[in-house]
């Protein structure tokens, strides 16, 4: 079967990585794929269509009359492609437009909780400058999170510390209109106090399994300090999410999401990603959903997962995720992304990345590419977040000091990473 990977970034690479190790896939592409699935070889192909051209996606999918294609990324969600390759009768792993509201629209995500009586942060909806900051001017309490609507490429989020800040935060999305249309609709929700993590399932709308849970890195600097980036590493499992934990995030979560999903019309079919806060009870509230999974989390939890992907995304496809094998690997993941310095303010491209022959000998070692480009000889940075590091090992502890063993043999001029990935689980 050949298999068609959309997008091209670390969550790509690692999904590409997981299908081609499928015994029954013949064929990877990866469209627009990056350095890393160019120097992939084997199975693996890049393939030059952007992400979100659902139309010529679609024309390479009924032309190589390929047997699945997996979504990466929201864009293509949002702009349909599911429901295109669904209506042309191509096999497309991922929600629907309507159902991927749940990630592109906070407006959507925060009314169907609480139509659901889903846990999550007390909230209001805004459409106008003027009530908006009436609001914020009588609000007793700070922080107040502020959030565009729509998709924001993870940033229209905004912890307002205080009145300045937030007044400052919906000038810049009303009136400035930093965000553009993503921010017709603001959400202004109260503070959550705990520890974040991110549960993923890959659902069939009915039945659900789960990846091992994770812990993401958002801030640029050490210690969760600094600017908000896409995420600056992350390790699996993350002990924070025990199995009391995970069953109550089942019971009051997943289950009344995927019931409320049905129930409206739109089942949710495809990974979903819970994005949590989990207070110092242990107890689970929503802090965002996403239709996808997470970049970096899926580079720790795809090579966690033992069982043969691509069959389990076709059994979910078919409606019979209960019946197919799923299982784990013992042990723990961690992956250390390696960033272009500036990052994630503005930094230089095109910088040669160099590997010591070394790494080829580290088995327990993944190299997932992200902004990487290869021309035919030399592999360049070409983005923020340019490498993900993942390694695999019995303790957590192994494989946070084998993915920083690794991180030594690789550089390029200004890289930079945090050196304290994982060390949230031992706090
Ligand atoms: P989101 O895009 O909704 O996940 O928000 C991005 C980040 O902002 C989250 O990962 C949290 O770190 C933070 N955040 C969002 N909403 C809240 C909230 N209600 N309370 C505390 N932090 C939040
Ligand atoms: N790592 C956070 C995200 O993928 O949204």
């Amino acid at each position: 079967m050949k298999v068609l990977i959309v997008g091209g970034g670390g969550r790509e690479h690692a999904l590409a990585w997981a299908a081609a190790r499928s015994e029954r896939v013949t064929k990877v592409y990866v469209a627009p794929g990056n350095g890393g699935t160019a120097t992939m070889g084997g199975k693996v192909e890049n393939v030059g269509f952007d992400a979100t051209d659902v139309e010529g996606l679609l024309g390479f999918a009924r032309s190589e009359s390929l047997g699945l294609t997996v979504i990466g990324p929201e864009q293509p969600l949002e702009k349909g492609i599911v429901d295109a390759f669904s209506g042309a009768g191509l096999p497309v792993f991922g929600p629907t437009r309507r159902a991927a509201q749940l990630e592109t629209s906070k407006v959507f995500a925060k009314d169907f909780m609480r139509r659901h009586a889903i846990p999550t942060a007390s909230y209001e909806v805004f459409r106008e400058y003027g009530p908006a900051k009436d609001f914020l001017e009588t609000a007793s309490v700070y922080p107040q999170v502020i959030k565009a609507s729509g998709l924001a490429a993870g940033k229209g989020v905004i912890v307002a510390e205080n009145r300045e800040e937030a007044l400052q935060a919906i000038d810049d999305l009303f009136n400035r209109r930093v965000f553009g249309d993503a921010a017709d609709e603001v959400v202004i929700e109260a503070f959550l106090t705990g520890q974040e993590a991110s549960v993923f399932a890959v659902t069939d709308g009915t039945s659900y399994r789960f990846f091992l849970p994770s812990q993401d890195h958002k801030r640029i600097g050490e210690d969760d300090t600094g600017k908000n980036t896409g995420g600056m590493g992350a390790y699996a499992p993350a002990p924070l999410v025990s199995g009391e934990v995970l069953k109550k995030v089942e019971a009051r979560i997943v289950v009344p999401t995927l019931e409320g999903m049905r129930t409206e019309g739109m089942p949710y079919k495809g990974f979903l990603y819970i994005g949590l806060m989990i207070d110092q009870s242990g107890e689970p509230s929503v802090v965002e959903y996403n239709a996808r999974l997470g970049d970096p989390e899926a580079q720790v939890v795809l090579p966690l997962l033992e069982s043969d992907l691509i069959t389990l995304l076709e059994a979910s496809l078919q409606g019979a995720l209960g019946d197919a094998p799923f299982k784990m690997k013992d042990g723990a993941a961690t992956t250390v992304v390696l960033a272009s310095g500036g990052y994630p303010g503005s930094y230089v491209k095109g910088r040669e990345i160099v590997m010591d022959e070394k790494l080829k000998t580290y088995d327990d070692v993944v190299l997932f590419h992200a902004g990487t480009t290869f021309d035919g000889t030399t592999l360049r940075t070409s983005g923020g977040r340019v490498l993900a590091v993942t390694a695999t090992a019995p303790t957590l502890k192994e494989s946070i000091d084998r993915a920083y063993l690794a991180a030594g043999y690789i550089s390029f001029d200004g890289m930079y990473y945090r050196r304290d990935i994982g060390a949230k689980a031992f706090s």
